[in-house]
């Protein structure tokens, strides 16, 4: 089937080790757009004339919708979607015959990847903002809700839960601005490049970028053919993605157990157990959390699919894609059910509030407090640290201890020092910038309804 060179069949077991049909069908939109602007192309440089033009563009829009049909028989023979959709175009118009002019598929797949991918990634970007709107619609239905704060899991300081939510709104922020920054360099066309060398035709390799819509041609024929860089960064913004949601869903799965008992997820994305009838399990927080391991997993896999390999295209190559698509999927899942879940979440707002009434989530206040009074902070924290144990020894909550226990330890203390033991006090008292003061939230909180309004 290779034509002049080849006297025996290939073998059957071969042909099942090396097809990418069964994969990389899904290229197929992107394919017949790179084909018919390649075709246009050729037409414009007097390859083709305007029937054979017409006829290569009426074919693959045909097969176009077959495919979307479901009416298309992709062959195992023909190996790859591009040698699919090209055999059946040849069959059916002979001016198929003269598409692969100046083409190799090495450049065509270059091409196809790319296109997919810009499209993935505006896909990507749209759920990350929808799934920053449902933190930031949490956020603001539940503003007034403060939790205590964690460090090393302890409590640590009094938060207001929308700071907690909005500061994955940041983190997706940045995996957004990662995602446009790979989309920029994914915008480079490798198509014209040949095999690795170009063509002694004179392909007009800026009217196919111009027909594609890629920003830039690329420079060098042999780098074209084998870059994978795009895919490489792809699926690295898609892992640190991947953790990020892992990190929130591991938020959840906390949040939701007996211990911590701060929300209750919707029904509708828990499930229960086979054997235990009280169970109500956090399965979408679960799997996400899961599916980090295999989006980080194809990272790896790409990057030592790379490695060792010489110039330029070798066959490697193709194990690309299915690593790619597992990311694209995956991350695209994961990034929709947890927007989705968000909006079904009920806090539990007594037991906030009873977490947050821990005294000891402000002793800092109170160290900060003997600041204020001229001591020097390693002294007071030293202060602080003695009422705590204090307390502890009189099995009182420190915001109850007697003045006079207080001036034990050290005179500085007064009555007025009991009074930061007020939580709202203590969140209107965080003025510095970043930190949870309702104020600045507030602010924060529009900033996002603005910005997410704008992107919509
Ligand atoms: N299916 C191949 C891939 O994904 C297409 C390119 C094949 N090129 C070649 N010279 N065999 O990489």
């Amino acid at each position: 089937m290779w034509g002049g060179r080849f006297t025996a069949q290939a073998a059957p077991r071969l042909l099942r080790f090396s097809e990418s049909i069964s994969f990389d069908w899904r290229l197929f939109a992107h394919d017949i757009r790179g084909s018919i602007a390649h075709a246009t192309m050729l037409r414009k440089i007097g390859v083709l004339t305007d029937e054979e033009l017409a006829s290569i563009k009426a074919g693959l829009e045909e097969i176009r919708g077959e495919i979307e049909r479901g009416e298309f028989t992709w062959s195992l023979e023909r190996e790859d979607v591009h040698m699919n959709i090209e055999a059946i175009l040849t069959s059916r118009t002979p001016a198929g015959a003269k598409l692969h002019t100046g083409r190799s598929r090495n450049d065509q797949v270059a091409t196809d990847v790319r296109l997919w991918l810009k499209d993935q990634i505006d896909t990507n970007i749209g759920a990350i903002r929808a799934l920053q709107s449902s933190l930031v619609d949490w956020a603001a239905r539940d503003f007034d809700v403060v939790i205590p704060g964690y460090t090393h899991l302890q409590r640590a300081q009094p938060v207001l839960l929308a700071h907690h939510l909005l500061a994955y709104a940041e983190m997706l922020e940045r995996d957004a601005g990662r995602l446009a920054d790979c989309r920029v360099r994914t915008d480079v066309l490798p198509l014209g490049s040949g095999a690795i060398a170009g063509s002694t035709l004179p392909l007009d390799r800026a009217y196919v970028a111009q027909l594609l819509g890629f920003a830039k041609v690329s420079a060098n024929s042999m780098d074209s053919v084998s870059d994978r860089d795009f895919i490489v960064e792809y699926c690295s913004a898609a892992a640190l993605i991947a953790v990020h949601l892992s990190r929130l869903a591991e938020d959840l799965i906390l949040w939701s157990s007996a211990e911590f008992g701060f929300v209750r997820i919707g029904d509708a994305y828990t499930t229960g157990s086979s054997l235990m009838p009280q169970k109500k399990n956090p399965d979408v927080a679960e799997l996400t959390r899961g599916k980090s391991g295999r989006v980080i997993g194809n990272l790896m896999a790409l990057l030592t699919l790379l490695k060792g390999l010489p110039m330029t295209y070798n066959r490697d190559l193709q194990e690309d894609k299915e690593r790619l698509f597992d990311t694209a999927d995956t991350l695209q899942a994961c990034l929709e059910i947890n927007a989705d879940m968000l909006r079904d979440v009920a806090v539990h707002r007594k037991a906030c509030a009873g977490a947050a009434a821990d005294p000891l989530l402000l002793a800092t206040d109170l160290a900060d407090w003997l600041v204020t009074r001229g001591m020097p902070f390693r002294e007071a924290h030293h202060a602080v640290g003695k009422a705590v144990a204090r307390a502890e020894e009189l099995r009182i909550p420190i915001s109850e201890l007697p003045i006079a226990e207080l001036k034990a330890i050290s005179p500085v203390y007064d009555e007025t020092a009991l009074d930061v033991f007020s939580i709202s006090r203590a969140l209107d008292g965080r003025t510095t910038m970043g930190a949870p003061n309702p104020q600045s939230v507030k602010a924060e909180l529009d900033a996002w309804k603005a910005r997410l309004g704008a992107t919509e």
